[in-house]
């Protein structure tokens, strides 16, 4: 990796963290297991064989000297007597300690704080590394709203029709737009950015639908790393425009689509030694597991039935799934969830393989509102592919106006999301409908993106201009159909 000449002496002290992370963590390819180590000089992000890369971590309990479990990605392969004794115990104890006593904020800028971080409080299973490299605005600490008929509160009619609409009693939403710019991105971005920070990168890049570029080029301004980001033209929503350009990211529209810019920014990577942070990049993914930690504890660690979330590049499906598998191979929570992706049916090549019982990898010429996941060609398919059927889950597909039908009930709910975050609930509703969900089973599904991305697609754009008069009358009339006068 390029150094910065400048910086010849933090590399030095760069060197025994990296070493260390070395000694715990190690790269294994998904398609034909082949190792790789943790970390080289030459960053590594696909096998030889063309396949993506999982990272392998011994994870310590901190009162522990052995691994708790050195858990590998292709199986749910521990048994009771595999996990140390009271291991579940051990570790909410210790979560739930980090969370309660977490200060609000830090007054010392050195002062690192990373129980507070939604993402770093679990250290042990996300990257096991010093804490002065780490790189957090901080992120996570995302909402968990019950919006069931049942397990949403007395007086919220307002949140209640969401649950009304998908059909479940016990369901809630876990607002990932929340994060600090507006996406669940955050949480991957903070572990890939710590990366770069550990080796030396002199520049981060992404190809993006706009919230991956929108959250690395916040996280590398806060370093003052260059930021390079490519976007497919024409085919990225203004807000997460407007923050890419904010955050002063040098930004490279590509004629074309997402998967044309993805194949250019990584070969663009390989040549020009520039840090590839797409969720191709397995460290990213080790930060997305937090979601699923976050929410598991949310519930008092008692995991729901089911998981719904939309699919694209498929980054989340794979994290979510992995933090699971881990999260139940540690005796955290007693049962795996099932995980249910949700695809736009115009840009569905996970749902074509899924219902070929992944036989064939498709490839669709994608087409959708929900621009976010607008990917014909995703690149985590593997790893989704095995978090679907470790997970005994589901792929379902919903059309564009399901989407904005979707999207509006959560809208008016007063909770609001932009288009792909409605696909979690356009597919709860439609899998309520198949009987695969159960009314009384207990779903979480994830908004993924904030309601201001995306400030045009299904938002009355009518109502924008309208003004009225400037006096009472006018105003009786406005209100005429609204409110009892
Ligand atoms: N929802 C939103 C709001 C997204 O931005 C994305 C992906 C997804 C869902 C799908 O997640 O790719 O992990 O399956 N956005 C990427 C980007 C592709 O570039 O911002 P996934």
């Amino acid at each position: 990796m390029g150094t910065n000449p400048t910086d010849l002496q933090s590399n030095q002290s760069n060197s025994s963290a990296l070493k260390q992370l070395a000694s715990v963590i190690v790269l294994r390819c998904v398609e034909c297991a082949s190792l790789y180590p943790g970390v080289s000089d030459q960053p590594r992000y696909r096998c030889d064989c063309g396949g993506v890369l999982d990272v392998e971590a011994k994870i310590h309990h901190p009162t522990q000297q052995e691994p708790a479990l050195q858990v590998r990605f292709e199986a749910l392969t521990a048994s009771e007597s595999d996990v140390w004794p009271l291991a579940g115990i051990k570790w909410r104890q210790l979560f739930d300690k980090r969370s309660a006593q977490s200060p609000t904020w830090s007054i010392n800028i050195d002062q690192q704080l990373p129980d507070k971080s939604g993402v770093w409080r679990y250290r042990e299973m996300i990257l096991p590394i010093p804490e002065q490299y780490i790189v957090s605005r901080p992120e996570g600490n995302t909402g968990l709203y019950p919006v069931g008929r049942e397990n949403c509160g007395n007086h919220r009619a307002g949140h209640r029709q969401i649950g009304r609409y998908a059909g479940l009693d016990h369901l809630f939403l876990k607002h990932e737009g929340e994060n600090p710019t507006g996406s669940f991105k955050d949480r991957g971005m903070t572990v890939g950015v710590t990366m770069a920070n550990l080796l030396g990168a002199r520049a981060v890049a992404c190809a993006s639908t706009g919230n991956t570029s929108a959250s690395l080029a916040s996280y590398a301004a806060q370093l003052g790393l260059p930021c390079i980001v490519f976007l497919p033209a024409t085919h990225v929503a203004r807000g997460k425009l407007a923050q890419s350009l904010a955050y002063s990211a040098t930004t490279i529209q590509i004629e074309g689509d997402f998967d044309n810019a993805m194949r250019l920014v990584e070969q663009a990577c390989n040549e020009l030694d520039i840090y590839l942070l797409n969720s191709l990049n397995p460290f990213r993914i080790e930060g997305q597991k937090a979601i699923g930690f976050e929410l598991l504890q949310q519930l008092d660690w008692e995991a729901p039935d089911w998981l719904v979330l939309p699919a694209g590049n498929l980054g989340n499906t794979s994290a979510i799934g992995k933090a699971f598998r881990q999260a139940y191979q540690l005796g955290l929570i007693a049962h795996m969830p099932r995980i249910a992706a949700i695809q736009a049916s115009g840009a569905n090549p996970f749902f074509r393989s899924f219902m070929n019982g992944f036989s064939r990898r498709e490839h669709v010429q994608a087409q959708t509102i929900a621009t976010a996941i607008k990917i014909g060609d995703p690149v985590s398919y593997s790893r989704a592919r095995q978090a679907i059927e470790e997970s005994n889950g589901i792929v379902e597909e919903v059309t564009d106006e399901e989407i904005l039908a979707a999207k509006s009930v959560i809208d008016r709910s007063g909770i609001g999301c932009e288009p792909a975050s409605a696909a979690t609930l356009a597919g709860a509703h439609k899998l309520v409908e198949r009987g695969i969900i159960k009314r009384e089973e207990r779903v979480v599904g994830i908004l993924t993106g904030n309601l201001l991305k995306d400030s045009q697609t299904g938002i009355p754009q009518d109502k924008q201009d309208n003004a009225i008069t400037a006096n009472i009358t006018a105003v009786k009339r406005a209100l005429a159909n609204k409110i009892s006068l």
